[in-house]
């Protein structure tokens, strides 16, 4: 009999089945994707959404208390003892009106979905006790990641936690930011830094994890993305079970995306919710794969039998001009998605669509989400400068109800914070000049003070 869990190629015209104890995470049959999948039927499922409330009131158990798990029969893939928790997933959704208004939506109608809560920082720690779950179920010892940062902090962070695991950590030199480098190196994983890009690092992180038979946590995982549907689970439940009508997120690896639309869709399909809202992948204008293949060039999933002519003439196109990826949301700092088949399957699933916005509009709504009292990191702040940029073009209405997932703390990359605010207009140009960004329209400038009581009641009586 075949197990209630198991992994399953995402093309409808292999569907190949895979065993849970499998970590190739390719199709062996046709070297697609895979997912975690479930024979639902055999299952046993709460009537509603609203009964996963009964848990509120177990929160002595770390099962329970983890933000994940505790919705844990909509991903049941392991045994309660095998799960590997840090009370990860306890986060907030707020209604923002300083950000509705920026974006010119009606007060009360845009929601923030605030990840930097988690034990790392980031949402990574949704995917990550998942990932640690199934490693733990197999047995694995050395765990790896390529990453733009937050994936490594939080690998980091579980291998130190749990004591379950070595960890092994792939960056692109210079490329991450020092909140993220500094919890590598604090959570003592071995970090090694490739003269490269994250592209560059995902490429060998593949290969050297395949020649020493190393667990893999990065998105290509697909035992990640089941931990990352609780972030959508969650934002249900704030909203009291009731469905947005959007859900904007930014595009990287792709991994959130094509995450979402799967819990979704599986939500839907177990009729636990009556709709499923649609979702805008928002990608930085110096990292646009998805927007460029989705919007200029008609990429679609299409069933499963989409056009991969014109993925391979676009990769050889980047390669051909030597481009590389180039933003400040150093997170989102991706030219070749991983996931990009799952997420086009997630823009189908749920009726997506795909828009991109400059550093300058990242940092201006940065600055806003960081005035209406969350902080938050530039690439996740590209969910409110693409919701602005759909609200202008009308693709996303002013009554409409939007949850823009805020996927990393401000902390994470202070540099970036600093310079958009500073009056030293040499660390201005240094650090944002050179990527296109010409003025910090919110900019909190320090006040300069001599070292005199009466010149520091004026300057607070002339500011405050
Ligand atoms: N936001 C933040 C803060 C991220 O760290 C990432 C990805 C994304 C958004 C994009 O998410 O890949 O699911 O589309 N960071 C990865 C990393 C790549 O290595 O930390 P995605």
């Amino acid at each position: 009999m075949r197990e209630v869990a198991f992994q399953r190629c995402i093309l409808p015209q292999c569907r190949a089945t895979v065993g849970l104890e499998e970590t190739a995470f390719r199709c062996p049959r046709c070297g697609s994707l895979l997912d975690v999948d479930y024979e639902w039927d055999r299952l046993s499922l709460p009537a509603t959404m609203a009964a996963f409330e009964a848990k509120w009131a177990q929160r002595h158990s770390p099962l329970e208390l983890s933000g994940v798990w505790r919705f844990r029969e909509l991903l049941p893939f392991a045994a309660d003892e095998q799960i590997v928790t840090i009370g990860e997933g306890q986060t907030l959704c707020r209604p923002s009106a300083r950000v509705a208004s920026y974006v010119g939506m009606s007060a009360g109608q845009v929601y923030l979905q605030y990840e930097g809560l988690n034990p790392s920082g980031s949402f990574k720690d949704n995917g990550m006790t998942a990932a640690f779950t199934h490693a733990r179920i197999i047995g694995a010892r050395r765990a790896a990641c390529a990453s733009t940062g937050n994936t490594s902090a939080s690998l980091a962070l579980y291998c130190a936690a749990s004591g379950l695991m070595r960890g092994i950590i792939f960056i692109g030199s210079g490329k991450i930011s020092y909140g993220k480098l500094s919890q590598a190196l604090e959570h003592g994983v071995l970090t090694i830094q490739i003269a490269g890009d994250f592209d560059d690092a995902l490429m060998r992180v593949q290969e050297v994890s395949r020649q020493l038979g190393i667990y893999l946590v990065n998105s290509i995982n697909p035992f990640r993305l089941e931990g990352q549907k609780t972030i959508m689970y969650r934002v249900l439940e704030a909203l009291r079970w009731q469905v947005p009508d959007w859900i904007v997120v930014p595009g990287g690896n792709l991994g959130n995306v094509s995450s979402f639309g799967k819990a979704f869709a599986e939500l839907y399909a177990c009729g636990l919710i009556p709709r499923k809202p649609r979702l805008a992948v928002i990608n930085a204008a110096g990292a646009d794969t998805l927007y460029e293949l989705y919007q200029n060039r008609g990429l679609r999933w299409n069933g499963g039998e989409y056009d991969r002519q014109i993925v391979e003439t676009y990769m050889a196109e980047l390669t051909a001009s030597q481009r590389r990826a180039d933003t400040l949301a150093s997170a989102i700092e991706i030219q070749r998605p991983v996931n990009l088949p799952k997420a086009l399957r997630a823009l189908e699933l749920c009726g997506g669509t795909v828009a991109k916005v400059t550093d300058e509009e990242i940092l201006d709504a940065k600055a806003q989400i960081g005035a209406g009292g969350l902080g938050c990191e530039p690439a996740s702040a590209a969910s409110v400068a693409g919701l602005r940029r759909l609200v202008q073009d009308g693709v996303i209405g002013r009554d409409e109800t939007v949850v823009c997932i805020l996927t990393g703390h401000v902390l994470k990359d202070p540099d970036a914070t600093v310079a958009y605010h500073t009056d030293d207009r040499a660390l201005f140009e240094a650090k944002l000049g050179r990527r296109g960004v010409r003025r910090a329209a919110f900019a909190n400038r320090a006040v300069q003070v001599p070292n005199d009581i009466n010149e520091i009641i004026k300057a607070i009586e002339l500011f405050a």
